[in-house]
């Protein structure tokens, strides 16, 4: 089966955690195209959406779902996003879309993180895709040389303008076996907005679409 069919599978599976009446946290990338076609068949018994993305957003109109400004909310019922990879500690690597701030205010945000994935994205260890970074443009040449202290191979992704005005920066080999700590010591650096890195806030629930349907992962149970 193609990843873009386990990826819809799982997408379509995460209609069971929307509850009536929810304002919706959505995500932003492939996984979630195909959730925003599912939220669409259920538009009438939610309240609308807060986005991560103004790809999403526009997805999201389009199929008819109202779509509101995020300042106004301070907590969401429930985040439904996908990752570029997760380990057996929930911890992630997301940003290959560029939409990380955004997704990682949402996230942060949300009561309930329902991550959404094929199962290409289960790893051992973070790090074999490459850690994306949303810097201001200014630091760029600095948080380059910072990358290569800590071992990585920094690529700054050319014609690429975040919805924020930023740039960002993809690490290539890195092999990060302590998240939390990377995920610290690379937002302290002036001019990073935010890595890509989600180990403060893990996701709560997995649903990983497979060739024999969707395996569920909760924080209660993280063999993945
Ligand atoms: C976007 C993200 C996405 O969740 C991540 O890139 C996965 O995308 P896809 O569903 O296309 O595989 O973090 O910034």
């Amino acid at each position: 089966m193609s990843l873009n069919r386990l990826k819809k599978q799982a997408a379509w599976a995460a209609l069971d955690y929307i509850y009536p009446g929810t304002i919706v946290g959505v995500g932003t990338g492939t996984t979630i195209f195909y959730f925003i076609e599912a939220l669409s068949t259920i538009k009438n018994l939610i309240s609308g959406a807060v986005s991560s993305s103004h790809a999403s957003t526009i997805l999201l109109k389009k199929q008819g779902i109202e779509v509101f400004n995020l300042k106004y909310f301070s907590s969401i019922t429930i985040y439904v996003d996908s990752a570029d990879e997760i380990n057996h500690r929930m911890e992630m690597i997301k940003g290959g879309g560029a939409a990380l701030t955004r997704e990682k205010i949402i996230a942060t945000m949300a009561k309930k993180f329902l991550c959404i994935i094929d199962k290409s994205k289960i790893v051992n260890v973070l790090g074999r895709f490459p850690l994306p970074i949303e810097i201001i443009p200014i630091a760029l040449t600095y948080i380059l040389k910072e990358m290569i202290k800590i071992g990585g191979q920094p690529k700054h992704r050319k014609n690429v303008i975040t919805d924020n005005g930023n740039i960002i920066i993809d690490v290539y080999n890195l092999n990060i076996e302590d998240p939390l700590s990377m995920e610290q010591k690379i937002n302290a650096l002036p001019g990073v907005v935010t890595v890509g890195l989600f180990a403060s806030r893990t996701a709560d629930i997995i649903l990983i679409g497979k060739e024999n349907g969707i395996e569920t992962i909760n924080n209660h149970s993280k063999n993945i």
